[in-house]
């Protein structure tokens, strides 16, 4: 079947795409039935005069199509971001406001939130709603297996008033009205209070994430893998942890590093806003002398990054979006890397046995090593030819 890219609905028809739009496996849809549905419900239900915030939208489709509204987009996801602004000028719509995922959400007329994979996420988003203490109305849109008896349980925590629509091509809006307990000041926590810790003992680190941050309540396995077979490295080279998720990689490199007296500069990237400031958190917290040595990217892979310039790049990439398994930004990740790194610099890639990257790798860097491997994993070693 064509990809469908023309979203017809209450207010109109869009084009919409993913981000990056040419990507490899197009065969994806930017809208899902929730967003359908809750655009639906939301064009038919309030005046266009309604100031709204949109939280988790992943490729801009709900602020796409609820363009007459003023809209604040709340988002953790660079890629997210992106997207929006990609479908915003595909159908000649001013972009919304984008407001990131640690700061305060700004309080207005009605909060629209998609669902996400992580239920931490969902409880950090609802906890920092009710801060603001006003008596809101949420629309929660969802696959109808998202709406499990937890997440209405977390739901019903914040919220008065609880209740379901009917379900509609597999998916389900949850309405709410935020609790507020009528006074006027809100009661703001601070961001720190949103980390979760856990420990590194092999390391003696203690890690911390927020919310939405990969992995946010153990380590990777895959990435302890990576950590416990670092390559040696030499003084002053510059070192990128790609997809830096709590930066746990980086904080290995430190460690070996500044026992061995081999001062180095390190560069973490991810896409994810809560990764990159976990990260910050983490070097803050257990390498405070080597954080001028360290500077933290948002960035679509290494869109940002200056050509040539890296000595060695670590990277455990994901193979999902979402819950779409996916290869295409692993893919990404490996073709600027090799844009990134100087000739004869070094690429290590940890990954299930069972993904299918050495061709890739192969292609792209004309052969690779086994570095090291187990059951599981393994990491593979590729050089850019000088
Ligand atoms: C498998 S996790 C690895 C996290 C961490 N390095 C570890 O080993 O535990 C992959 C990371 O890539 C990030 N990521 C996903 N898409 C990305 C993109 N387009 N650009 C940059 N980072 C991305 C995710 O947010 C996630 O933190």
């Amino acid at each position: 079947m064509p990809l469908n890219t023309t979203l017809q609905c209450a207010t109109g028809e869009y084009s919409l795409f993913r981000y990056p739009k040419n990507q490899h496996d197009a065969a994806l849809q930017a809208w899902d039935s929730a967003d359908e549905l809750v655009i639906e419900y939301v064009a038919n239900t309030y005046p266009a005069e309604k100031y709204i915030t949109i939280l988790n939208d992943q490729f801009g489709a709900i602020a796409t199509a609820l363009n007459q509204f003023n809209r604040v987009s709340v988002t953790d996801s660079r890629v997210s971001e992106l997207a929006t602004i990609q479908n915003g000028a595909e159908n000649k719509i001013v972009d919304p406001i984008f407001c990131n995922s640690l700061e305060p959400i700004p309080s207005r007329d009605v909060v629209i939130l998609k669902l996400t994979k992580s239920v931490a996420y969902l409880q950090d988003q609802l906890q920092l709603l009710a801060q603001n203490n006003k008596a809101v109305e949420i629309v929660a849109c969802g696959k109808t297996t998202q709406v499990t008896s937890k997440i209405m349980s977390i739901f019903e925590k914040y919220c008065d008033n609880v209740k379901t629509s009917l379900a509609k091509k597999k998916s389900r809006l949850i309405f709410g009205t935020l609790k507020s307990n009528g006074t006027s000041e809100p009661e703001i926590s601070p961001v720190e209070d949103r980390l979760n810790y856990i420990e590194w003992p092999e390391q003696g680190i203690q890690i911390g994430a927020y919310a939405n941050v990969f992995s946010h309540d153990g380590l990777d396995i895959g990435g302890r893998f990576l950590a416990e077979n670092l390559p040696t490295f030499t003084s002053d080279q510059k070192v990128v942890d790609l997809g830096c998720g709590n930066g746990l990689l980086g904080l290995a490199v430190l460690k070996q590093t500044t026992q061995s007296e081999t001062p180095i500069s390190l560069r973490f990237v991810d896409e994810s806003y809560m990764a990159v400031e976990s990260a910050k958190h983490n070097i803050a917290q257990t390498f405070p002398d080597e954080f001028s040595r360290c500077d933290f990217i948002q960035d679509d892979c290494l869109t940002k990054q200056k050509a040539e310039c890296v000595d060695v790049i670590l990277c455990n990439p994901p193979f999902h979006q979402q819950n779409t398994l996916t290869e295409h930004i692993a893919k990404q990740m490996f073709r600027q890397s090799l844009l990134a790194l100087k000739p004869g610099a070094s690429l290590y890639v940890v990954a299930n046995n069972h993904l299918p990257y050495q061709s890739y790798l192969k292609k792209m860097f004309g052969g690779f090593k086994v570095h090291a491997q187990n059951k599981k994993f393994s990491i593979y070693h590729c050089i850019k030819r000088a």
